[in-house]
């Protein structure tokens, strides 16, 4: 019988260390025998990444917030299709960088987007599909200052009562399903937070 497909994400504020975990997830799945498939939202084909840099591009200071969401849910709705359903079926494990969740947080609860709307949009771009565990990489925005990046992209421009909204966003996300959801501290160090996370993929695939 084919492998059955697991789809993970990781979410988080900007600088909570995705890439990173989600590398190692990456590894530790490849290391149990599984096909992987890592990818970043908004992105991950090539329409997606040509609206990532639409959507991030400092130069659109003037984007609207629901501009802002349909974009993000335009490129997701072509990579649910063109690649995530695609790579489940054949029983690969699916990493993605942010996901559904990202939406509700930053264009939710950062933005102030009507919550029932987004869901309902959200219900198109995804076609229902959620993920199998998703990650969430709770950090306190006042300690990551020292983590965030120095080119930034336009939501990362935004400032620290933003960030604040996002991280509130997110943990709401995550007291509403804590089936799907677990909540990490990634203000600890790296090691500690990848302990955890080898833990619950351990929990999930075996
Ligand atoms: P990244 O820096 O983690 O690649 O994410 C890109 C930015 O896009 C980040 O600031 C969060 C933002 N974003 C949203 O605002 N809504 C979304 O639905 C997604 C996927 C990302």
């Amino acid at each position: 019988m084919a492998q059955k497909g697991y789809f993970i994400t990781f979410e988080g504020t900007d600088g909570a260390g995705k890439s990173t975990h989600l590398k190692t997830a990456q590894a530790m799945l490849e290391a149990r025998g599984y096909k992987t498939l890592a990818l970043r939202e908004p992105g991950g084909t090539s329409l997606g990444e040509a609206i990532r840099h639409l959507v991030l591009n400092p130069a659109y200071t003037d984007t609207m917030p629901e501009t802002e969401l349909l974009l993000m849910c335009a490129a997701r709705a072509q990579l649910v299709r063109e690649v995530i359903e695609p790579a489940l079926q054949e029983g690969m494990a699916v990493l993605c960088d942010r996901f559904a969740d990202s939406t509700i947080a930053y264009q939710g609860y950062g933005r102030g987007l009507d919550l029932t709307g987004i869901e309902q949009v959200l219900q198109v771009a995804t076609g229902g599909l959620q993920p199998d565990r998703t990650i969430l990489l709770d950090v306190n925005p006042d300690l990551i200052v020292h983590r965030r990046k120095a080119v930034r992209d336009r939501i990362e421009e935004e400032d620290l009562s933003f960030q604040k909204k996002v991280r509130q966003g997110f943990r709401s996300i995550a007291a509403r399903d804590t089936k799907r959801v677990r909540l990490l501290d990634a203000n600890r160090d790296v090691d500690a937070v990848r302990q955890d996370i080898e833990h619950i993929i351990k929990e999930d695939i075996e």
